[in-house]
This record gives structure tokens, C-alpha cells and sequence, in this order.
């Protein structure tokens, strides 16, 4: 038996990044073609996000994001991504409803996804479940702070942590998941001293988005980041490039062209051998 040794990120390398206070980078992907290239950039780590809900399906939220849709795009995009570690979100409900289900959902993530880690939501309530899953083998990344499938019980989607109670919870949370076993955590829209505070506390890397500059490492949406969202995007979401306005000048100069009849041109279509077209035309 051959062992291939193929994945050059994992948990460990996360670990061992925050040891070494080298950044951790992260970002979603949902499909083959954007995971190959984020891939081929070099992040560390590709989050199957349960985002794709609202960026790639169109739903106000994260809420009817299903297993079917989680492992139709985890599937996609490790076919695409052969360096980073991937990471699938477990959708609503597929975890929160009892410790079976959590192990059997993540190990349809791992087995039929091609998933390297699950990742869930939650803190002292999911513990049970993020022990049962790393005890079969599965590492977990837990997320804490705003948690969007808690979005209705937030009444919306607002920072979390801002006073005493609720940043003692947090701060709680994450020791509690990292005594669970979870391998990271991601820290959504927390204050930055809250999540630096978190990080020194904390063995295990924590990862940022909207948390500061403090974590171990950052995780953004790539639409958000790349400019492909339209409409309100929250304020750490940086745009590195404005990748919407150059497909919309792509699109409008494919159309434009294609109306007035300069695409195709000579070179994008294909001659027949000599002698051909005169036959077919006296055949006629
Ligand atoms: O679903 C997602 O994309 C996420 C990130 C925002 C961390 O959980």
C-alpha cells in the first residue's frame, strides 16, 4: 500500500502556525473553480461555509442551508483545493438535535464531502457533540460571538461580547469547546480585546472575522472580499479587489459586441479542410 501523503495543511499546521505566531489565513468556497484557485494562492485553510445559503443560494440567511447542500459544494470544492484544509460548516439542525445526529452529519461531511474538519456553532451546548465527533476522528472547529444560525434569538445579526455578562460567556464558551476537544475556533464579530483576550487564554488557534487584529488568523467570505456582494456588506469585510465591476465590464462588452457582430472574430472559429464547402454547396 501506497500512503500519499497529500494534505499539506491540517490541524497541526494550524497549531503549529499559532505557536510560531505565524497568521493563519483562511476563506470560503463553495465550488471547484474558485477553491482551485484560492488553493493555488496558498491559503491555509478553505471554510465550506454555511454562508453559501445567502452568497451562492440567494436565502436571507443561513437557516435552510441542508446536509444535501453542504456536501454538493464540500465535494466541489475539494475536488478543487489540494494544499489548503478544508473545513464544512454543519448546517442548522443537523447537529444542535442530539449527539447521534452530530457524528452521523459530520461523517457524511468527511466521507461523501471530502471534508478534512466539520465546523459548528455554539458553546457550553454543543461540548457533548464536538466530543463526540473528535472522538470519531473528526477534527472540529467551533465558531462563537455572533453565530448566525442563532440569528433569530439574536434578533439579528449584532456584535456580541460588547458588555461584562455576555463577554464572560464567551470567554467561558471557548475554554469550554477547547476542553471538548475543538481544534480552533472562529470568532465572528466580537470587540478586538475580547477576541486578543480569548487568544492568550486559549492553547488552540483562534481565527477572525471581525474580531481584530489580535487571533491567530482571519477567515473572510470570498464575495465580500473581492467585491462580488451586492448591497450592505458589514464593515470588516475589506474588499481586496473589485472583482463585480470587472465581470460586469466583461459581461456588458461581451453583449455589446455580440449585438454589433464583431465576436466571434477569425481567430475564435474554426476552418473547414479545402475543398469542402464548394462540394456541400453543389450537392445542394
Ligand atoms: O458560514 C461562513 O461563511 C462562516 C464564516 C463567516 C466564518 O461561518
Amino acid at each position: 500500500m501506497k500512503w500519499v501523503n497529500a494534505m499539506k495543511n491540517t490541524a497541526a499546521t494550524l497549531l503549529r502556525q499559532k505557536q510560531s505566531h505565524e497568521k493563519i489565513t483562511m476563506l470560503t468556497a463553495y465550488d471547484y473553480t474558485t477553491a482551485h484557485i484560492i488553493d493555488e494562492c496558498g491559503v491555509n485553510s478553505i471554510l465550506i461555509g454555511d454562508s453559501l445559503g445567502m452568497v451562492m443560494l440567494g436565502y436571507e440567511n443561513t437557516l435552510p442551508v441542508t446536509m444535501e447542500d453542504m456536501i454538493h459544494h464540500t465535494a466541489a470544492v475539494s475536488r478543487g483545493a489540494k494544499n489548503a484544509f478544508i473545513v464544512a460548516d454543519m448546517p442548522f439542525m443537523s447537529y444542535q438535535t442530539s449527539v447521534y445526529d452530530a457524528v452521523v452529519n459530520a461523517g457524511r461531511l468527511v466521507k461523501e464531502g471530502g471534508a478534512h474538519a466539520v465546523k459548528l456553532e455554539g458553546g457550553a451546548a454543543v461540548c457533548e457533540q464536538i466530543k463526540a465527533i473528535v472522538d470519531s476522528s473528526i477534527p472540529v472547529v467551533a465558531h462563537l460571538g455572533l453565530t448566525p444560525q442563532s440569528v433569530n434569538a439574536f434578533g439579528g445579526f449584532k456584535v456580541q461580547g460588547k458588555g461584562y455578562d455576555r463577554a464572560k460567556q464567551i470567554l467561558e464558551d471557548a475554554l469550554k469547546i477547547q476542553d471538548a476537544g475543538a481544534c480552533a475556533v472562529v470568532l465572528e464579530c466580537v470587540p478586538a480585546e475580547l477576541a486578543k483576550l480569548i487568544t492568550e487564554k486559549l492553547t488552540i488557534p483562534t481565527i477572525g472575522i471581525g474580531a481584530g487584529a489580535d487571533c491567530d488568523g482571519q477567515v473572510l467570505v470570498y464575495q465580500d472580499m473581492l467585491g462580488l456582494t451586492a448591497g450592505h456588506v458589514p464593515k470588516f469585510a475589506k474588499r481586496f479587489a473589485e472583482v463585480g465591476a470587472l465581470m460586469r465590464e466583461g459581461i456588458t462588452a461581451y453583449i455589446s459586441e455580440t449585438q454589433s457582430g464583431t465576436f466571434p472574430a477569425q481567430e475564435h472559429t474554426y476552418a473547414l479542410e479545402d475543398g469542402v464547402i464548394e462540394r456541400l454547396r453543389e450537392e445542394e
